[in-house]
């Protein structure tokens, strides 16, 4: 019965990527960092909140014709370490990456220091080391500026 409801509730998708297991709340935050919000796109693109799990509540997002890259996983791994990306196609998954928190954040976040280097006029590439995983906690490795939360979702680049 759960199973037949889960089919009702979140249709399935033919080829693309379905986001699984994001924190309960985040759902709106990875359409941001994929830039799939306020602009045109040829996607279909569907968003769940609040879904059941054995884990409890999580988000999900499905994003038809389209594979994520590197980049992508690892902008999710900030606001999400736990997601799941699976590749889908014909119907089938036929690949399921646990995004996984990098050690590094390199050119994905920008720094909340306005005085920091990488928020100059000289471009320099932002890097944070990654120092706390549950919160997700970064330091800039120019000016020791501590990120987490809310603030790290809001300057994903
Ligand atoms: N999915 C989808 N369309 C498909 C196949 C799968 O939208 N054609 C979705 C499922 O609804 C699920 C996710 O992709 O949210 C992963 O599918 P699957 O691996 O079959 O589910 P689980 O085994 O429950 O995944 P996990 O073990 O990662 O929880
Ligand atoms: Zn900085």
């Amino acid at each position: 019965m759960e199973g037949k409801e889960k089919k009702i509730k979140i249709t399935p998708i033919e080829h693309g990527t379905v986001i699984d297991h994001i924190k309960k709340g985040q759902g709106m935050k990875v359409l941001r960092i994929l830039d799939l919000v306020d602009r045109e796109i040829d996607s279909i693109v569907s968003m769940a909140m609040n879904v059941n799990s054995s884990m409890g509540k999580k988000d999900i997002v499905k994003v038809e014709g389209k594979e994520l890259k590197n980049e992508e996983f690892d902008k999710i791994s900030l606001i999400s370490p736990n997601a799941t990306v699976n590749i889908i196609r014909d119907y089938e998954v036929i690949k399921k990456h646990r995004v996984g928190l990098p050690d590094f954040a390199k050119g994905i976040v920008r720094c909340k220091n306005s005085n920091c280097i990488t928020n100059q006029s000289e471009p320099v590439e932002t890097e944070f080391e990654v120092t706390g995983e549950d919160p997700v906690k970064l330091r800039c490795t120019y000016c020791d500026r501590e990120m987490t939360g809310e603030e790290i979702s809001e300057n994903v680049i």
